[in-house]
């Protein structure tokens, strides 16, 4: 994508960080997860600075299910964003969200080597997808 010379990929920083812990939590409340009871939110920070979220979404057809990362990354793709620069998953479901394999995967996709933020509502991890994703198929 050409962008103008003064542009920079917006990157984490503390505020940016609340930012999307916050917004990753907000979504969680609107997971769909009658099988799991896991509830998932997740937030995506695109490189031009905007954040999208979205929550996981499940099916009477286990294999259906959406997971929340994949909705956010969805919308963001879909409302034009194909570049993100960290994602933030939240669940308080007693377990720390570490985004599953496909997502680490189709995050790859639109990223470069994001920053990756889990946590369980009390604390939060940080790892870069490259981490998490190692001689990933692009
Ligand atoms: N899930 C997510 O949405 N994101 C993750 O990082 C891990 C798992 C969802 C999928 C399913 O709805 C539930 O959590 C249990 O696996």
């Amino acid at each position: 994508m050409r962008r103008p010379p003064f542009f920079k990929e917006m990157k984490m920083n503390e505020e940016v960080k609340d930012k999307l812990i916050a917004e990753a939590k907000k979504a969680a409340e609107n997971a769909y997860c009658p099988y799991s009871g896991y509830a998932v939110g997740a937030a995506v920070l695109t490189a031009d600075g905007k954040i999208y979220s979205g929550c996981n979404i499940e099916n009477a057809s286990y294999s259906l299910t959406l997971c929340a990362e994949r909705v956010a990354l969805a919308k963001a793709a879909s409302d034009g964003a194909k570049k993100i620069s960290a994602i933030c998953v939240y669940s308080a479901g007693g377990k720390m969200p570490y985004p599953c394999g496909a997502c680490r995967q189709f995050l790859a996709e639109f990223s470069d080597d994001p920053d990756v933020l889990a946590t369980d509502g009390k604390a939060v991890e940080e790892h870069k997808l490259s981490e998490l994703l190692p001689h990933t198929f692009r």
